[in-house]
């Protein structure tokens, strides 16, 4: 694959890099859920998740299809309530609505399935409309910080095209720095490549990795094994709603503990 084009983010010549993660101390709980129930209906979607990701750390979740990933990783920045326990950013609890609410999700980046940048904007203006609006950030410093930004994930050059002139490898790259901009504390990646073409998927993940190099703390939800064993610390294994095993990409990988998971792995790793 040609990898220029995605693989600088720290190599940026002549850009003073600002830098991606806050410097608060490591190793400290970052994300915790505590006891967390969460239904739909009669649907009991996350049963007991007890999960707790210091900084810097990166978890990849993993599981079939329907086992609550995603609405695990929804309830962390409060897309979705739960409807008992606890979730803790960095200490606080997560707060019900309003400005809190909006200062926390700023504090969590997200980046999902399906490119979900502002159709109607250009590139630039993707990266730069949170934190004008959220962050108070003047346009000059906003624009600043954005093609530095691009410049990382390698995208600088499409700043005044709109979403649908780039590939969806560009995009979900955009995506990610559209993310970064917010400087968040947490960032959450749901199936980010599932979506792409093929030739695609590792000018995304080659990001993915830098990000994970640099000491952000992430939550990725990925069936791209090779992004795991390269970038994870742990595998967070779910079925059923359930965390059924949490082990370090080795240990996971080589010796699985519960029959669902050597069972899952047998399906994900023969073909
Ligand atoms: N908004 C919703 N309303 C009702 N059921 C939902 C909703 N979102 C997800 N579900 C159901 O919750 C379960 C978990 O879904 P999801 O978190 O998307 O799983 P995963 O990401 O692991 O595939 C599935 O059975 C799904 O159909
Ligand atoms: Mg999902």
């Amino acid at each position: 694959m040609s990898d220029t084009k995605a693989t600088n983010i720290t190599a940026q010549s002549g850009v003073p890099a600002t830098p991606l993660v806050p410097d608060s101390g490591s190793g400290h709980p970052l994300v915790e859920l505590t006891h967390v129930e969460k239904y739909f209906g009669d649907l009991h979607v996350l049963k007991d998740i007890n999960l707790t990701v210091n900084k810097g750390e990166v978890l990849v979740v993993i599981g079939p299809s329907g086992s609550g990933k995603s609405t695990m990783c929804r309830t962390i920045n409060r897309l979705e309530t739960i409807d008992s326990g606890d979730i803790r950013i960095d200490g606080k609890a997560l707060p019900q609505e309003g400005r809190e609410l909006a200062s926390l999700r700023a504090e969590v980046g997200m980046v999902f399935q399906s490119f979900n940048l502002f159709a109607n904007k250009t590139i630039l203006d993707n990266v730069t409309l949170a934190p004008i609006k959220v962050r108070h950030m003047n346009k000059t410093e906003a624009e600043h910080l954005a093609m530095d930004l691009l410049a990382r994930v390698g995208v600088d050059s499409q700043a005044s095209k709109m979403p649908s002139q780039l590939s969806g490898g560009q995009q979900q790259r955009v995506a990610i720095a559209r993310a970064l901009a917010m400087k968040p504390k947490v960032m959450l990646f749901d199936e980010p490549t599932s979506a792409l073409d093929p030739e695609m998927v590792n000018e995304v993940l080659d990001v993915m990795v830098e990000l994970a190099h640099e000491g952000m703390t992430m939550i990725c939800v990925t069936h791209e094994m090779g992004f795991a064993r390269k970038a994870a610390d742990r595998i967070v294994f779910m079925a059923d709603g359930r965390i059924l095993e949490q082990n370090t990409p080795d240990e996971f990988f080589e010796h699985p503990q519960t029959e669902r998971a050597k069972d899952f792995l047998s399906k994900i790793l023969t073909h």
